[in-house]
């Protein structure tokens, strides 16, 4: 009698550790892909320096969208320099955030570089459409300048 009942119990253990591991793992993993959080931050760069840093990003962009999109290297690189970008302008938008119209511009230039890391996270990769984003994205740089530089 006994033993039947230990070894019910040693069952229920068996069925009920790895049950509260895989639980565990689950909000562990959840915790890990949490999207960066909205904090309030100084900006240190000058605008100069933050538009030779977006010269430099979109320069390795291009070159990347450009070449060959089935390599998934390739797609990792633009999905992690759109982002940069993104960042990059974020903070534009928010350094000198004085007129509506430059805040307007610069997330603009900020979705529109979302838009491009989405797509090289999408597969199958499309070219054509990511060559199209990069118009895009440039198209942001040129009507900003065109009024504010
Ligand atoms: C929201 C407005 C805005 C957007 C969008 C914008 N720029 Fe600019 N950019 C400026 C302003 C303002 C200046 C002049 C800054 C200065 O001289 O202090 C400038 C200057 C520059 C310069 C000259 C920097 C230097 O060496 O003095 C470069 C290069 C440049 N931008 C590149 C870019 C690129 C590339 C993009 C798009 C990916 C872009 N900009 C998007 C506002 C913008």
């Amino acid at each position: 009698m006994t033993r039947k009942w230990m070894s019910l119990t040693t069952l229920c253990l068996l069925i009920m550790v790895p049950l509260v591991a895989i639980a565990a793992d689950g909000k562990a993993k959840k915790k890990k892909v949490k999207k960066a959080k909205m904090v309030k931050i100084r900006t240190v760069a000058s605008v100069d320096s933050l538009m030779v840093g977006q010269q430099m990003v979109l320069g390795e962009l291009s070159k990347k969208v450009k070449d060959d999109p089935s390599n998934p290297e390739n797609l990792e690189m633009i999905a992690h320099l759109s982002e940069v970008l993104a960042e990059l302008s974020n903070v534009n938008s928010v350094g000198t955030g004085k007129e509506a119209a430059y805040r307007d511009f610069s997330r603009s230039l900020r979705d529109d570089s979302l838009k491009l890391r989405d797509k090289a996270k999408t597969a199958p990769a499309d070219a054509e459409e990511m060559l199209a984003l990069v118009a895009q994205i440039k198209g942001n740089c040129t009507n900003c300048h065109s009024q504010f530089r």
